[in-house]
């Protein structure tokens, strides 16, 4: 969506409290009252307006999700041009407004042909027009809301188009564009590198397992970075422990953490962060032929552990192990965050409104959950209790990739507490994010299937810094 601040608009939206009986010219009282959420199109004078109910009552989720509405409802084709009456009242959620118009603006039907296609394309706006005063907020979001958008195509790609090398180019691509470096390294390099839990769970696919990293330096930064660990897994079949119809057929989702870390990448430029940010995405899918891992096997992390494979399907803390040592250890970062759509006890715990996250590190965590409620991506924090550090202990080898019998208990954190094995000394934080980047039922400003989830999250924790 373009941004500009003149010009005609082909529907502005008036936004009305409901303190002031508002009246509008031609129409009768009664059909509007300014209630929340209340719209009324008067096409004569190319105009919608909104209720926006009580001025005191006004808070800021229900800003972006109301303004995310007027931009599904104004997407039917005829309306190109979009402007807005601004209010006063709305100046402190000014970034809710644009953020609600914007991250609504988007489609699904990618892999539609011909009419289908052009039709969809069609329906999104196409242009906003806004007062000068809100420039800079506005071309920040308008990037924002691009990134989250090409997070959500990404996690709701199919996994035959979105490939490990598709993805990998992705991170060049991003590289390039907004000014980061970027490393691929491939499976030659992974296997000189004795990384034993990724290449395991690579062991039964025909693509090549990659370790993507990205560094984002900007002039001055201090040289600890903020390290972001993604689980890039392109398809999660479950592996020999092979996962059963209706839990099977969206697994494509399960490289969201590493799409949100790229998203991210996106828009450190444009949002100014002034840290050095590097990202790390292990990749792979998970994959079943006659080299394919199986229960019983043990792998050798690069950190020099031992996994006992008890489970196949728990392959994402595996890959995450083997980046979460490595960046730790080559980068030294101040703060390490991963995320990753980890266990479905999270979607079970905290379905699609929270993101879990646990970790070592208090200060950090209260830092992201405060980026959270900012942004109303929200995280609650699940406990590490050293009982559950022990039950991920091995019995022939150092660790197990899942506890015997009880796994279902504290599922989520029990993940948590097999990662906390790989980050060292390291400021740590892990996002269970495997009910909320991808959701059948979205929320006003989502898209059925991928949600973005994170990426202003993180752009907020960023900034906060
Ligand atoms: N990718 C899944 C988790 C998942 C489930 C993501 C639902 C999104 C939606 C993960 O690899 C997995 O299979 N975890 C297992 C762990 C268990 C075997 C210990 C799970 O949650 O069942
Ligand atoms: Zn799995
Ligand atoms: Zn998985």
């Amino acid at each position: 969506m373009k941004i500009s601040y003149s010009g005609r608009a082909d529907i502005l939206i008036c936004p009305l409290f409901e303190d002031k009986k508002p009246t509008i010219k031609g129409v009768d009282k009664k059909l509007f009252s300014g209630k929340a959420g209340e719209t009324l199109l008067v096409p004569t004078d190319k105009k919608l307006y909104l209720g926006l109910g009580k001025k005191s009552k006004l808070e800021s989720p229900d800003v972006r999700a109301t303004f995310a509405k007027v931009t599904k409802s104004l997407m039917t084709g005829k309306y190109a041009k979009v402007g807005i009456k601004w209010e006063a009242a709305l100046n402190k959620f000014a970034k809710e407004v644009l953020e609600g118009l914007m991250l609504s603006n988007h489609h699904v039907a990618k892999h539609k042909t011909g009419k289908e296609l052009t039709k969809a394309n069609d329906k999104l706006l196409k242009e906003l027009i806004v007062s000068k005063d809100l420039k800079k907020e506005a071309a920040d979001i308008v990037k924002v809301a691009e990134a989250v958008h090409y997070v959500r195509d990404l996690v709701t790609g199919p996994p035959n188009i979105v490939t490990t090398d598709y993805v990998a180019n992705e991170a060049k691509k991003i590289a390039r564009k907004h000014g980061s470096s970027v490393k691929v390294y491939d499976k030659t390099w992974l296997k000189k590198n004795k990384m034993g839990a990724i290449l395991g769970v690579n062991a039964g696919s025909k693509q090549g397992a990659k370790l993507v990293v990205l560094d984002y330096k900007p002039k001055g930064a201090k040289k600890d970075p903020i390290l972001l660990v993604g689980k890039g897994l392109i398809f999660d079949s479950g592996g020999y422990n092979i996962k059963p119809t209706k839990h099977i057929e969206d697994m494509q989702q399960d490289m969201a953490g590493g799409a949100t870390v790229l998203g991210v990448f996106k828009i450190l430029k444009q949002l100014k962060i002034k840290r050095r940010v590097v990202g790390v995405i292990p990749v792979t899918d998970n994959m079943i032929d006659a080299d394919a891992q199986r229960p019983s096997d043990i792998v050798k992390s690069y950190s020099g552990k031992t996994i006992e494979i008890r489970n196949t399907d728990a392959e994402g803390r595996l890959i995450l192990a083997d980046a979460l040592a490595y960046g730790v250890e080559t980068f030294k970062p101040e703060y390490t965050i991963d995320l990753a759509t980890l266990t479905g006890a999270c979607v079970v715990a905290l379905g699609d409104r929270y993101a879990g996250v646990m970790g070592n590190d208090k200060k950090l965590i209260g830092k992201l959950v405060d980026a959270g409620d900012k942004t109303d991506e929200l995280l609650w924090e699940l406990p590490l209790h050293k009982d559950f550090k022990e039950a991920m202990k091995g019995i022939i080898g150092d660790i197990r990739n899942a506890d015997n019998g009880t796994s279902y208990m504290a599922g989520s954190s029990k993940a948590g507490a097999f990662l906390e094995y790989f980050v060292g000394k390291s400021k740590w934080a892990h996002i269970d994010i495997a009910g909320t980047a991808y959701v059948s039922k979205p929320k006003a400003h989502e898209s059925q299937y991928g949600t973005g989830y994170g990426v202003r999250l993180l752009g907020e924790f960023l900034r906060s810094l």
